[in-house]
């Protein structure tokens, strides 16, 4: 055990936060602090983990804008524990240059493999296969508790950079710069029973219900909370075959905990 640290969070399907919750037992009175819930510039001292999943090759928008209004300079030691469902891609050298340009250089970048809950390309796997990733999952994440807490300076693993610079410039780029408006492409069929977890799941409260129906409101960060968690996935991607596909959530995590990052969580 060592000096108390603040762990930052953010996940759409429970993935990002049973890491920050794995992580925090390695440092004594860690803080866990989910980002969808804060304002303004953050100020923290000695220790800081930023845990999150990566969205196109890149870190999410919502993570790339709070660490870009940290302060950093008053930081022991820095780490970002990425849960990719396959590559960390670029999201490690976003990182850095943000943690670069917040006054303190990043100490340390891990990625650990993780399901894969984006539904609008791929299929989830397996539960076989989601058992046999999640037990991999728990074995590197020993090792990567134990870097953090050791504070070792490590940049770089697991991590593909020409490949992940590539994807990134294709794709993530583009998708980041339309992120908050891609929920306009979600749409409801007539599965839905208005019971309002979608609601109450977003972490950006960015769902209503109007008429019995979830309606989005264009503040999306496409995490996929929304359309994994609904239990009746009546939530589809218009003109991607999501209704043949599985829906996943991590399963030690629920949509209550997913939901206890939104602001005005009950
Ligand atoms: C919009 C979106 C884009 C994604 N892009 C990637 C990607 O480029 N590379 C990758 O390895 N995983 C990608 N994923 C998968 C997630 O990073 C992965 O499943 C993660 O563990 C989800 O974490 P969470 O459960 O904390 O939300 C993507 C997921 C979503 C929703
Ligand atoms: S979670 Fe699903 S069933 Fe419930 S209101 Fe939302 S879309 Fe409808
Ligand atoms: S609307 Fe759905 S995909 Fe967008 S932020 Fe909310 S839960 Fe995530």
């Amino acid at each position: 055990m060592t000096a108390a640290a603040t762990i930052y969070w953010f996940s759409g399907t429970g993935n990002s936060l049973a890491v920050a919750r794995r992580l925090s037992a390695a440092f004594e009175g860690a803080r866990l602090l989910p980002i969808a819930s804060l304002d303004g510039v953050a100020r923290p001292e000695g220790v800081v983990g930023v845990v999150c999943p990566v969205y196109f090759e890149g870190l999410p928008l919502i993570v790339q804008e709070f660490v870009a209004r940290l302060d950093a300079r008053a930081l022991t030691y820095s780490f970002l524990v990425l849960t990719p469902g396959g590559f960390a891609g670029w999201a490690p050298v976003q990182a850095r240059r943000l943690f670069r340009s917040a006054g303190r250089p990043l100490d340390a970048a891990f990625s650990v493999k993780m399901p894969d809950n984006y539904i609008a390309i791929l299929d989830i796997p397996r539960p076989e296969r989601q058992r046999q990733i999640l037990s991999r999952a728990e074995r590197a994440l020993d090792e990567i508790a134990g870097a953090a807490s050791r504070r070792e300076r490590r940049l770089g693993v697991g991590i593909t950079v020409p490949l992940g610079a590539l994807a990134h410039l294709v794709m993530g780029r583009s998708f980041a710069r339309a992120c908050r408006r891609r929920d306009e492409r979600f749409v409801v069929t007539d599965a839905c029973t208005a019971c309002g977890l979608c609601v109450r799941v977003c972490p950006k409260e960015n769902i209503v219900l109007s008429g019995g129906r979830p309606r989005w409101n264009h503040r999306c960060e496409q995490c996929f909370g929304c359309i994994n968690l609904c239990p009746v996935a009546a939530i589809q991607v218009r003109n991607r075959p999501t209704a043949r596909r599985g829906r996943y959530h991590h399963p030690d995590i629920g949509a209550i905990d997913i939901g206890s990052q939104r602001r005005n969580a009950d």
